[in-house]
């Protein structure tokens, strides 16, 4: 398309977003000897990932004797038995291993007394198949995520991984059903780039943005998830969203599930610690899926703290002003700035906020994109990959447990990263791209650009959120999300109405928003119409019109495909209900008690 400088780059494999998935992949790749570029809209150490506090999740029994199988048990029961237990087994048995090594890259964890790595119990994590709580989130303070972060990007650089800041992805490159690389925009100078490559590998985070209150970043907007729909891709399992139970009240800001791991503990306006009576045996430290309905259900049932009694306290007012200062600096500062809050003398208010896309990218273990074909429910689209928040592996399932999402994005961005090494191996040629490659992406782009309707991308970004927090929040009905889907269809039309008013190029946001909206939006929409299609509660899933878990109808996963008039198409696929190796069988699905 005239008027755009196209700058092409030829690479062994491309990886779209830095943050723990994507610069674990791009080290591993790097550390492989590929020719490789990370692509990221934000500078890397910005990543959404530097906002996990509590930890990482491992079997290393530093405190109390653990072992991979309990996290393995705790994980599949946490998912409501939709995840896929082969890749589970991966993801628990890699993590000791995973997390030593990152120690040895030199991330600054908290030490015991003897000098290993610190461990605090989390939500969900027990021991000796869901006994009792365990110490399993390997932390670094309340600042985790910031320290893995920082780790895996100075590791990135000294294998001299070359980065391309502030350049936002535009859609991928798809030839023949095989994925050729991806277009982006270079935020500085407004110059397109088509980077070709054998393999890309897409980190791109979650969606949470689609919500009004959440605990992530302005930049979650799902831009992976749009790519991969636009190219006629499927997204899977989108309807499972995790609200975090203890959101900052009005602010919206996490504060870390490692607060109650460190004794800290809810109540009511009647002062009642309410959580015994939901969760007899895990009490506070139930998983989030199971904690935030209790929150929601003592609210509704006017038991909310506050003058519209519609927010719950939390309390760490009782633990020793030490221990805040050492193991919990960073949510002690964001009580303070946000809440008004002395955590060493009163409760923070806090309320469930959307915090945690269970679904997104098909993949296997391996970290290979899926797309069923010729009945194959598993077939793999060649070249393109996916991990972290972006992607659907699905360790998860229906709920993810607190601090297996750090684990998840090292453990699927290395094994991403030694599957492209794998795969590249034969040092194959690249495929050629034909003359127009990339320009679908750029008309998108220049249509958006001239965009002179009469609806300002902001406005139409906040009522699809404002759609999305009252038709799909905690506990759902069939009739508001049928509400839902109605709203969102007129929203989507909207969209053909945008009014951009920056014509430049050079850093703009309005520009750059509005392609993010339609990322989001999409989202949106496969978010509402399988969350309605979906008729029984599982996980974060709660139907209040389906109230029990049918697995004889609903254990499998849901694939939604979206045209570009925003219609939806949903599919499924089968669970893995088997695992990698003999030495764990498969975990027979039952009812959950905490
Ligand atoms: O509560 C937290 O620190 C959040 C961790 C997570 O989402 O895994």
């Amino acid at each position: 398309m005239s008027g755009y400088e196209i700058i092409d780059h030829e690479l062994d494999a491309v990886v779209v977003g830095a943050g723990g998935a994507g610069l674990r992949a791009t080290l591993g790749l790097a550390q492989a000897g590929l020719r490789t570029a990370c692509i990221t809209k934000v500078f890397p150490t910005r990543s959404h990932t530097v906002a996990a506090q509590g930890g990482i999740a491992a079997s290393l029994g530093n405190i109390e004797k653990d072992d991979w199988r309990w996290h393995m048990y705790d994980t599949v029961k946490g998912s409501d038995w939709l995840g896929d237990q082969d890749a589970i087994e991966y993801m628990c048995r890699e993590a000791p291993e995973t997390v030593i090594e990152l120690e040895h890259m030199g991330l600054p964890f908290s030490r015991t007394e003897k000098g290993l790595i610190y461990q605090r119990p989390f939500g969900g994590h027990m021991k000796e198949f869901g006994k009792a709580p365990v110490p399993r989130a390997c932390a670094a303070a309340d600042r985790t995520g910031h320290a893995l972060l920082h780790t895996l990007y100075q590791q990135s650089l000294k294998h001299q991984a070359e980065f391309f800041v502030e350049y936002f992805a535009l859609d991928l490159i798809m030839v023949d059903g095989e994925c050729a690389g991806v277009m982006a925009l270079c935020l500085e100078d407004g110059t397109i780039h088509r980077f070709h490559a054998n393999a890309t590998i897409l980190a791109t985070g979650g969606y949470g943005r689609v919500y009004f209150s959440c605990t992530s970043a302005h930049t979650c907007t799902g831009d992976g998830g749009g790519m991969v729909l636009r190219a006629g891709l499927p997204l899977q399992d989108m309807e499972f969203m995790q609200f975090h139970p203890t959101g900052i009240y009005g602010a919206g800001m996490l504060i870390t599930e490692g607060a109650r791991g460190e004794g800290g503990y809810l109540t009511n306006a009647l002062g009642e610690r309410f959580m015994e009576r939901y969760a007899p045996t895990a009490k506070d430290l139930a998983s989030r899926d199971v904690v935030s309905r209790a929150m929601t259900i003592e609210i509704r049932e006017g038991r909310g703290v506050g003058p519209r009694k519609d927010h719950i306290h939390l309390h760490l007012e009782h633990l020793p002003a030490e221990l805040l200062a050492e193991r919990l600096p960073g949510i002690s500062e964001s009580a303070k700035i946000f809440a008004g809050v002395d955590v060493t003398k009163e409760p923070i208010p806090v309320v469930p906020t959307a915090h945690y896309c269970m679904g997104g990218i098909p993949t296997n273990y391996k970290g290979e994109v899926l797309c069923p074909k010729d009945g194959d429910p598993d077939a793999i689209v060649p070249g393109l990959y996916a991990a972290g928040e972006a992607a659907c592996v699905s360790v998860h399932g229906a709920n993810r447990l607190g601090c297996n999402s750090l684990l998840d994005i090292v453990v699927f961005g290395r094994s991403a990263a030694l599957t492209v090494a794998e795969n590249l191996k034969g040092g194959q040629p690249m495929k050629r791209l034909p003359d127009d490659a990339g320009e679908a992406a750029i008309a998108r782009l220049d249509r958006y650009r001239n965009a002179n309707g009469g609806t300002p991308t902001a406005k139409l970004r906040v009522e699809m959120q404002h759609t999305m927090q009252s038709k799909a929040p905690v506990f759902r009905t069939g009739e508001e999300l049928a509400q839902g889907v109605e709203q969102l269809a007129g929203l989507w039309e909207q969209m053909a109405d945008i009014h951009v008013s920056d014509r430049s190029l050079v850093w703009n946001s309005d520009l750059v928003e509005t392609l993010e909206l339609e990322n989001l939006m999409l989202q949106s929409l496969s978010l509402c119409h399988g969350a309605l299609a979906r008729e029984e509660s599982r996980g974060a899933h709660a139907r209040e019109d389906f109230p029990k878990r049918d697995d004889e109808h609903w254990m499998k996963h849901t694939l939604a495909f979206v045209d570009d008039k925003g219609a939806v198409r949903l599919d499924y696929r089968p669970v893995h209900t088997y695992t990698l190796t003999d030495e764990v069988s498969y975990i027979e699905p039952k009812e959950r008690v905490y």
